[in-house]
């Protein structure tokens, strides 16, 4: 479970990224923040992460504060983000072992790595080539493959889908299905409407730093997403 009790970032530059944010993903769950550039979706991760201390309020990783116990609430979640940092010179069979030796799991075998890979949808022919060589989407099935492995019990994803082609989107969504049915807490997020009314079972809708609408799949499918969206960021504008 991720929960944001109050959480509020102020930017070093006064600038208030994240205004109050009040959020529980809770196992089972894939929910989709949705909001324009600059909303403040980063912000909330990097929260989560423990990336960057909150100005006021709490992020929580399965009811821990991740302020008071960082390497505790690390445990409990993986994170894939756009630009994956992965090592160029390791082939992605080595990337997969060292990160899952870093995450504690020393019994994997070289079958488990080939499986997790086939999974994500990278092709045979790259798991033994180094990540130099791999292309942005490439590098992100790679990044979700070492998320898959390390079985935290939440998933943060930053743009998850910016680098995959139709294909591989469209597998990544069934994925992030199968760990959702599995337990799984997932946030996601994401400008990607079509993806968020395929497979999210909540929507939020971030502006300015603040939460301005939350729906669950029952709610939203009643509606157009899409309008919705644009109703809420035209708002703005009037
Ligand atoms: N390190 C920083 N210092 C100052 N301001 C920052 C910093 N990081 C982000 N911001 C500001 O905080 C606000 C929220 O940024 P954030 O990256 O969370 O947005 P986002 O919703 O993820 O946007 P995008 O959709 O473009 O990824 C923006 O106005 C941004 O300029
Ligand atoms: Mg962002």
């Amino acid at each position: 479970m991720l929960q944001a009790i109050d959480l509020t970032k102020r930017y070093e530059d006064g600038h208030l990224a994240l205004d109050a944010l009040n959020l529980e993903i809770k196992p089972g769950e894939i929910f989709f923040l949705l909001g324009a550039n600059g909303a403040g979706k980063t912000t909330t991760i990097n929260l989560l992460l423990n990336f960057i201390e909150p100005t006021l309020g709490k992020a929580l990783v399965n009811g821990i504060d991740v302020m008071e116990q960082p390497l505790e609430t690390k445990k409990h979640i993986a994170f894939v983000s756009e630009n994956v940092m992965l090592y160029g010179s390791f082939t992605a069979c080595q990337n997969l072992d060292f990160f899952a030796r870093l995450g504690g799991k020393t019994n994997l075998t070289k079958k488990d790595y080939y499986d997790v890979m086939r999974r994500v949808g990278l092709q045979e022919e790259a798991f033994e080539r180094k990540l130099k060589t791999f292309s942005k989407g490439m590098r992100q099935k790679v990044g979700l493959a070492i998320a898959i492995i390390k079985d935290a019990d939440n998933i943060v994803m930053d743009e998850p889908t910016s680098g995959l082609d139709p294909k591989s989107a469209a597998e990544l969504m069934q994925i992030l299905i199968h760990l959702r049915n599995s337990g799984k807490a997932i946030l996601m997020c994401t400008h990607d409407l079509f993806r968020a009314k395929a497979a999210a079972d909540r929507v939020g809708i971030m502006k300015e730093g603040r939460l301005v609408m939350l729906r669950t799949r029952e709610e939203f499918l009643q509606d157009d997403l899409e309008r919705i969206y644009l109703d809420y960021m035209q708002e703005a504008v009037l």
